[in-house]
């Protein structure tokens, strides 16, 4: 989950990784740093907090250098404080590492240093791999085998950074499982590591992607690749068409605003290339889905977490309702644990936007080793999600910063529409007039998510009524009972209000012994099938007293009539209508959140990319 950038050329490190880091910084921001080669010695800067931290150390007490690394830190060992930050140097300050992951057998290794004399100056694990490299540097290992022989002996999943003042042509950085990417960037008599693209891609488009158990030597006029044991590897060179400014905030306040505004663009693009109007087909190419597969299949069973299981949640629906396909919509972090029953019939259908969720990819290991074929859908391009799936579905959304989802929630919605008509075309389950009409709806979509955003003025107005509150309840039903979750994750992760959300149906069971004036109800009513139970739910919440807001259709008075505020959204599709009612609640728990004060980008204890178990 931390963030990691490395240089080597001509050029000045210190800015090139401080501006890296900043396009980083969501990954992990409780402490950073970098070390530098000035000199011939390494010079290392760390503090506490978020970047801005560390660029003031910096102004004070400036270092230059034309090789250097840094790190922003999501704390896993350790308080977030200024001696665990990273890099951590060994005692000779002649060597120097970052790390994102988990040295799971840290403590058989620190008590192994410890015997030997070493000393700790924090209480990481990362300080074990520094030592260890050291350690063999001192018995005479160049710094390419102390590398190897370090990262043979550690068990967990790592991205790893090492440089030596011993050494001072190169950099290492290699990659183990799944605790995030490492990727390299190639210029001109200079290279780039990072953990991220955003990081690196306003210098160079030209990236190698480390696969798990690689290691690359960096210096300034190339890059060798080899397994960590040692056996030579050609790497693959890809580019990216990224825009750097999509990465930017442009006229927004907050990345996340800029997210949520950026849907109608994203969704344009979700559509453009892939559905065909006229014709009313959909074609998802990178998805290799040949007719055999698709008659093939007896079950789907979708992996993922947080957010991206709220997309599964409506992607269930979708895939029953309109491919007949069963389909189980699992949490990833529980699937591996599960026995799952997963046979060579089954997809296992990974929704990622990092693409490096640990979870998530320990999910697909887990279905692949029984026999599914993998598929994905994500939005980090090159990731591991992507790479290790017999087909993709990229998300298009283009690189999303704010830490709470959502451009990168409604695209998917958008893909498992497209992939449910694909799949029941093939299947025969729906016939040519039923497809075009499924495939007629979404030209609606983007024009919809733009018509709720006109209403932002209005959300904030409620958001006003709302910013005191410490508890709130989410209800929806059927295609938008979803919906209810991802509105109450939103609201948590940002605003750090308490906010639960539940099937209405139910409130009855249990939860309704909650509703007083003290909890603040948020109802998805739109005019579906389920509108009317909705309604009696409402009724029912407002006789105990409840403070209802009401998702309502545009122009419903009835529902306007029960309820104390309404967010209006447009009349749209049943089976579309998440894409839309989810609009009006990732910006009330934006305006919730600014309203609060606080930070909306980097919520407090979270990470963009959640990369360790
Ligand atoms: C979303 O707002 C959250 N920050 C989080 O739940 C996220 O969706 C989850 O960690 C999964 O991430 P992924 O899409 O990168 O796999």
């Amino acid at each position: 989950m931390c963030g990691i950038v490395g240089y080597i050329g001509e050029q000045d490190a210190t800015p090139i990784i401080l501006k890296g880091l900043k396009k980083l910084e969501y990954r992990g921001y409780d402490s950073a740093g970098l070390a530098v080669l000035t000199n011939g010695h390494i010079e290392v800067r760390r503090d506490a907090g978020k970047l801005a931290n560390l660029e003031h150390l910096v102004d004070e007490t400036p270092i230059h250098g034309r090789l250097g690394i840094g790190h922003t830190r999501w704390a896993t060992h350790g308080e977030p404080s200024a001696r665990n930050a990273h890099p951590h140097m060994g005692a000779t300050g002649k060597v120097v590492v970052v790390h994102n992951g988990i040295v799971e057998n840290f403590i058989e290794l620190k008590e192994e240093l410890l015997k030997g004399g070493a000393k700790f100056q924090s209480d990481t694990d990362t300080e074990t791999i520094v030592l260890l490299v050291e350690k063999y540097m001192i018995a005479g290992d160049d710094l390419e085998t102390a590398a190897r022989k370090t990262l043979s002996r550690l068990k967990g999943a790592h991205g790893v950074v090492i440089f030596s003042s011993n050494e001072p042509d190169k950099i290492i950085a290699a990659r183990i499982g799944n605790a995030g990417g490492v990727v390299l960037g190639l210029g001109e008599g200079e290279n780039y590591i990072a953990s991220d693209i955003p990081a690196i891609m306003e210098h160079t488009r030209r990236l190698i992607f480390l696969e798990s158990r690689q290691m690359a030597i960096v210096k300034r006029d190339g890059v060798t690749i080899s397994t960590i044991e040692g056996k030579p590897v050609t790497p693959q060179v890809s580019s990216i068409a990224w825009d750097p400014v999509a990465a930017e905030k442009g006229e927004y306040r907050h990345f996340m605003q800029k997210e949520i505004h950026e849907q109608v663009r994203s969704l344009n693009d979700t559509l453009a290339g892939r559905v065909d109007f006229e014709e009313g087909t959909i074609r998802l190419p990178q998805l290799n889905l040949t007719d055999e597969t698709a008659r093939s299949i007896n079950k789907i069973v979708m992996l993922a977490c947080g957010t991206a299981w709220h997309a599964g949640m409506v992607g269930k629906i979708l895939l029953e309702r309109i491919a007949r396909i069963p389909t189980s919509n699992e949490i990833a972090s529980e699937f591996r644990y599960a026995d799952p029953i997963v046979d060579t019939h089954t997809v296992a259908m990974a929704i990622s936007q990092s693409g490096e969720t640990a979870d998530t990819l320990a999910a697909m290991e887990e279905a692949r080793k029984r026999g599914a074929h993998l598929w994905s859908i994500v939005n980090a391009i090159g990731s591991q999600a992507m790479r290790v799936a017999d087909g993709y579905i990229s998300m298009q959304t283009g690189p999303e910063i704010g830490v709470a989802s959502t451009k990168a929630f409604t695209a998917p919605l958008v893909d498992l529409y497209m992939l449910a008509i694909l799949l029941a075309d093939k299947r025969g389950t729906i016939d040519a007039a039923q497809r075009k009409a499924l495939v007629h709806d979404l030209r609606l979509v983007p024009e919809l998510v733009g018509k709720c955003l006109d209403r932002e003025k209005e959300v904030e107005a409620v958001a006003h009524e709302l910013k005191d509150t410490h508890d709130m309840l989410y209800l929806g039903r059927g295609i938008n009972m979803p919906i209810a979750y991802e509105g109450a994750l939103k609201l948590k992760e940002i605003s750090y209000i308490h906010a639960e959300a539940y099937p209405a149906g139910e409130m009855k069971h249990g939860p309704i012994a909650l509703v007083d004036k003290n909890m603040p109800v948020l109802a998805l009513a739109t005019r579906d099938q389920w509108y009317e139970k909705m309604i009696s739910q409402i009724e029912q919440a407002k006789a105990r007293g409840g403070i209802v807001v009401a998702v309502a259709t545009e122009g419903d008075e009835r529902v306007a009539s029960l309820v104390d505020k309404v967010l209006w959204v447009p009349e749209t599709p049943w089976m579309l209508s998440p894409i839309i009612n989810v609009i009006p609640l990732q910006l009330l728990a934006y305006h919730i959140a600014c309203l609060r004060g606080l930070d909306v980008d980097q919520p407090r204890n979270l990470a963009k990319s959640v990369t360790v178990e």
